[in-house]
């Protein structure tokens, strides 16, 4: 068992073997008949996993009272925006070689590539103001609210993956319903909260 110091260092690595795993098959030449794709899809597909496991923690300490998911939840999220940037550096880099006229086409025509966008614009301030600092400086209130972007880049993250298959298939369905519970959970807590006779 990970002892609670070294559990941070431990998922700080763990987050980091998608990553070596693709780096090895690139090496390899082993990404398949459309590399590009490959690696844009994959690194798309870490930085949704990231963002739901993220999402997951604070579900995870209201049902079961684990402390414990508390402490990965920056690390999660930091994770989540970093692939999404790696996964937005193959597309602009090496999937449309910097072509901006494409680019902002893509963006305004095609509306999987806009909710695409949306959702990064949405991580970026989130990634941002992710640190203590931050937090002390928005104070932590405006710091929460701002933080419940996270659900809505969640929500936008998912509608990019089902429409990338424009239907729903075995992979999306199974992440829409982790999405789904994980939003019943707050949702059910929050209203638990809000009817407690002594709540400030
Ligand atoms: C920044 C703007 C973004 C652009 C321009 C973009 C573009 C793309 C493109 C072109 C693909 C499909 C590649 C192909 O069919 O070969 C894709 C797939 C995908 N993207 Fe994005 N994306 C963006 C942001 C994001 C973000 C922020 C996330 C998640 C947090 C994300 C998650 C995914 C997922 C899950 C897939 C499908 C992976 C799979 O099929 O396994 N994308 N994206």
């Amino acid at each position: 068992m990970v002892s609670r110091k070294a559990l941070v260092p431990a998922a700080f690595v763990a987050c980091l073997l998608p990553l070596a795993w693709l780096g090895g098959r690139y090496l390899r030449d082993d990404l398949g008949a459309n590399p590009i794709s490959e690696l844009e899809n994959r690194l798309g597909f870490y930085a949704l996993s990231m963002l739901l496991l993220s999402l997951a923690c604070t579900p995870a300490q209201l049902v079961f009272k684990w402390k414990w998911p508390l402490l990965l939840r920056k690390l999660f999220g930091d994770y989540a925006f970093f692939y999404a940037c790696l996964h937005l550096s193959t597309y602009v880099g090496i999937d449309q070689f910097f072509d901006w006229r494409e680019i902002g086409k893509d963006v305004v025509k095609r509306k999987f590539i806009t909710v695409g966008m949306a959702t990064w614009v949405l991580l970026l301030p989130l990634a941002v103001t992710s640190t203590q600092g931050w937090q002390k400086r928005l104070g932590f209130r405006k710091w929460k609210r701002l933080h419940r972007l996270t659900y809505v880049a969640g929500v936008t993250a998912l509608v990019h993956f089902i429409w990338r298959f424009k239907t729903l298939n075995t992979q999306t369905s199974i992440y829409a319903s982790i999405l789904v519970l994980l939003l019943t959970v707050r949702i059910v807590f929050w209203l638990r909260r809000r009817k407690e006779p002594n709540r400030k």
